[in-house]
């Protein structure tokens, strides 16, 4: 075997070692995600200015100030933001949308058990 051809094969084989580590990786991220501090955040920026005691709508008919008072209401927040909507759950936020990985985060959260440790 000469050089090159020796080079050769230790590329072919240090490609397929770094692929499958990347592939290993990305498989065992859904299973230890803690989606809820980010749902937190995405409420807080998105949410707070109405649903809070101190908020435009003094937090009627919902108010998110706490933890708890979030995790309560997860299966109606997740219909708020991604539907399907009636004239009893309205689309929320109001006047705009969520963007689309901020509602995948809040739906893998509530299929995930909606509570504050999921
Ligand atoms: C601009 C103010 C405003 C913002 C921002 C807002 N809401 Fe609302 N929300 C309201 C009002 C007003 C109602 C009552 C709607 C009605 O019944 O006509 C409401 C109702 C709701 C309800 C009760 C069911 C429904 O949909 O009517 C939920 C749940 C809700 N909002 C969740 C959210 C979430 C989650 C966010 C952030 C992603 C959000 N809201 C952002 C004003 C707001």
């Amino acid at each position: 075997m000469n050089t090159k051809k020796v080079i050769g094969w230790a590329s072919t084989i240090i490609t397929m070692i770094s692929l499958n580590a990347c592939s290993k990786n990305s498989s065992s991220t859904p299973a230890t995600t803690t989606y809820f501090p980010k749902v937190k955040t995405i409420v807080s920026n998105n949410c707070l200015s109405c649903h809070s005691s101190s908020g435009a709508w003094s937090g009627r008919p919902t108010a998110f100030d706490s933890d708890s008072a979030i995790a309560v209401s997860a299966t109606v927040i997740k219909t708020a933001v991604a539907g399907p909507w009636t004239f009893l759950v309205k689309q929320m936020p109001q006047e705009s949308s969520l963007s689309a990985s901020d509602i995948t985060t809040i739906e893998a959260w509530v299929n995930k058990g909606g509570k504050i440790t999921d």
